[in-house]
């Protein structure tokens, strides 16, 4: 079992599509164990993004990041770095393929709908970024 963080970016939940996204993980049998809407200030963003700092997209993305609420999961499976990312699709959603989220509900490179960990650790510290340990739900109850 592995776990992942994934982001419901602005525009989707602008475009009243958060649910859809969400169901993309769902219906793939990956299963949501955390999740909360929250409303980034541009510090955060930028400290969420730290890795891209000092890229042409930094400070733009930023900005659209803390534009509007956006909702934070985390989704736990065999594989779920690898096959959340499959099913986001390419970053350019016009480079995304057939069936995958940022093909159907991406406008732009910077506007793609959903954001999904790249590695085990930017999992361990995207996800540590948003949800304490308490927050993230065992699927059997200890004690
Ligand atoms: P995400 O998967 O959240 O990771 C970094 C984000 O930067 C990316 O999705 C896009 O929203 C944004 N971005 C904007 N321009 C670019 C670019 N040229 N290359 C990669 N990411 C970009």
């Amino acid at each position: 079992m592995e776990r992942t963080l994934t982001i419901v970016k602005p525009d989707s939940v602008a475009n009243n599509v958060a649910g859809e996204v969400l169901s993309y993980f769902e219906r793939a049998g990956l299963r949501v164990v955390a999740a909360k809407m929250v409303w980034l200030t541009k510090r955060d963003a930028e400290a969420f993004y730290y890795v891209h700092k000092g890229k042409p997209f930094y400070d733009s993305l930023c900005d659209f990041m803390s534009g509007g609420p956006c909702v934070v999961a985390v989704l736990e499976g065999a594989n779920a770095i690898a096959r959340v990312r499959e099913i986001m699709g390419a970053t350019d959603p016009a480079k995304a393929a057939a069936g995958t989220i940022r093909n159907k509900l991406g406008t732009s490179i910077q506007e793609n709908a959903v954001h999904g960990s790249d590695s085990a650790a930017s999992a361990e510290f995207e996800i540590g970024f948003f949800f304490s340990r308490l927050e993230i739900m065992q699927t059997e109850r200890k004690g």
